[in-house]
């Protein structure tokens, strides 16, 4: 592995000299943070994860950066691994080893070679806590490196789609040792995937093509938490949207949250814009292919790249060339035009800087105390999936809020035992 910055601190990130810029926008997300910033602070007091050794498998952003300068404020012996090829910030990456001293393995545009040979290289660090966005880091530490499970007490795991994974390998009684989805938090996924996934999808699309979204057809695959955010965000811009789902309650939903709502073989036939954010994979494939306009925009915010199916469109194709950065070209025999945005890898990372730092505030405040959690509790918890506490999450509500200045009522000693009880009906 390449030592390329300094003699001290082992990483493999593309350019040191990079670093100013990082660290100044570290500094500007920070600020944006509040309750990150009150944890840090306790933790540097409390230092609840002294000397705990900390691999953590995230999107090197300015995000992440400050909850992992808060990690290792709090005692943890932290490194850092990218959690897609395509979503690393170089020059976060570089700031945090120069002028925070966090080992970071992660260049964008690395291929999965690089990728996976990070994600070791995180893992030789033999970690006692994960953290992980996708499961990346967890799968391979229980199928290549099995021999450092025995140091683990634990993880945590950022994303839906991570927690999934998750879910099944605790079903099938495979899971190690135990895993906080922070993604279950009400204070992530009511906002992060909602307002967060939401807003920044358009921006990278936007910063990708420099489309006028008004008046154009966008078509958002799937209306979970993420796809609520896409369609919401995409109609307050001018859109015309349609939704397409599986689910038929979630159907339901988007059609009385006043969207049209149709098959993915129909919609294809009129959609200018394409945002898939199911967490599924082939949601768009050949059939589609064939019918979509010429000049139809595809991307997908969902975490894998497996929602578009890719190969099959190479091999339609006649030809392909990068239009702009991020946006390929793919000419079809037929004639016509179908672009894809960075890769089909998560567009917001991609091509915009991922979320808003306010909101991953919250996700990340989720993420530390849950380490902490973890480190406090490891005697009590064993090999399965759990929720972040209740009385964490809460906690993370009321610091935001009064981070926001926001103040809110409290109940009456003669509310609560009326919600208390069942006697008091009329
Ligand atoms: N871009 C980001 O920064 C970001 C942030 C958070 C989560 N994610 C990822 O986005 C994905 C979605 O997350 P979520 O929290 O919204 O999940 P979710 O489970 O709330 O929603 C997914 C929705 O997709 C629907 N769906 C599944 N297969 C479908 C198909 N073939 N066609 C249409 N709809 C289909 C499901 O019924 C569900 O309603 C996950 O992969 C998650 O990890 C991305």
């Amino acid at each position: 592995m390449a030592t390329n910055a300094t003699e001290t601190v082992a990483c493999d990130v593309k350019d040191i000299s990079l670093a100013d810029i990082g660290k100044r926008r570290i500094e500007w997300a920070f600020q944006s943070m509040p309750v990150l910033q009150i944890i840090r602070k306790q933790f540097i007091k409390s230092q609840p994860l002294a000397g705990i050794r900390v691999a953590a498998c995230l999107h090197v952003t300015t995000e992440t950066a400050n909850l992992m300068i808060a990690l290792r404020d709090g005692g943890a012996n932290i490194v850092l691994c990218a959690s897609n090829p395509l979503s690393t910030q170089d020059d976060v990456a570089s700031s945090l080893v120069r002028d925070y001293n966090i080992p970071v393995y992660a260049i964008k545009g690395e291929n999965n070679d690089v990728y996976y040979s990070h994600i070791m290289a995180a893992l030789d660090h033999k970690p006692q806590i994960t953290m992980d966005h996708g499961a990346d880091l967890v799968t391979i530490l229980h199928t290549k490196r099995k021999e450092l499970l025995e140091h683990v007490i634990g993880g945590t795991e950022e994303t839906t789609t991570g927690v999934i994974r998750l879910q099944a390998m605790a079903k099938e009684k495979v899971l190690r040792y135990p895993i906080v989805a922070i993604n279950d938090a009400l204070t992530k996924h009511l906002f992060d995937n909602r307002y967060g996934t939401g807003q920044s999808t358009l921006d990278g699309i936007i910063r990708a093509t420099n489309l006028l979204l008004a008046g154009m057809i966008v078509v958002v695959a799937g209306y979970g938490w993420c796809g609520r955010g896409v369609a919401m965000r995409a109609r307050g811009m001018g859109a015309n949207v349609i939704v397409t789902e599986i689910d038929p309650t979630k159907a339901i939903e988007a059609v009385m949250d006043g969207f049209r709502v149709m098959p993915m073989s129909e919609a294809v036939a009129i959609g200018d814009v394409f945002v898939t954010v199911t967490g599924n994979k082939k949601v768009i494939v050949r059939e589609h292919f064939e019918k979509l306009k010429s000049g139809a925009i595809l991307c997908n915010s969902g975490h894998f790249n497996v929602e578009i199916d890719l190969e099959t469109l190479a091999t339609m194709a006649s030809s392909r060339k990068e239009a702009r950065p991020f946006v390929e070209e793919f000419a079809m025999k037929d004639g016509r035009k179908i672009y894809i945005l960075g890769e089909g890898r998560l567009i917001n990372l991609a091509a915009a800087e991922g979320h808003p730092a306010s909101v991953m505030d919250m996700s990340f405040a989720n993420q530390a105390l849950s380490a902490e959690y973890m480190v406090q509790n490891q005697s009590k918890l064993e090999k399965t999936v759990y929720s972040v506490p209740e009385e964490l999450d809460k906690r993370v509500a009321k610091m935001k809020l009064e981070a926001m200045s926001v103040s809110i009522d409290k109940l009456t000693a003669e509310q609560e035992e009326y919600l208390a009880g069942w006697s008091e009906g009329t």
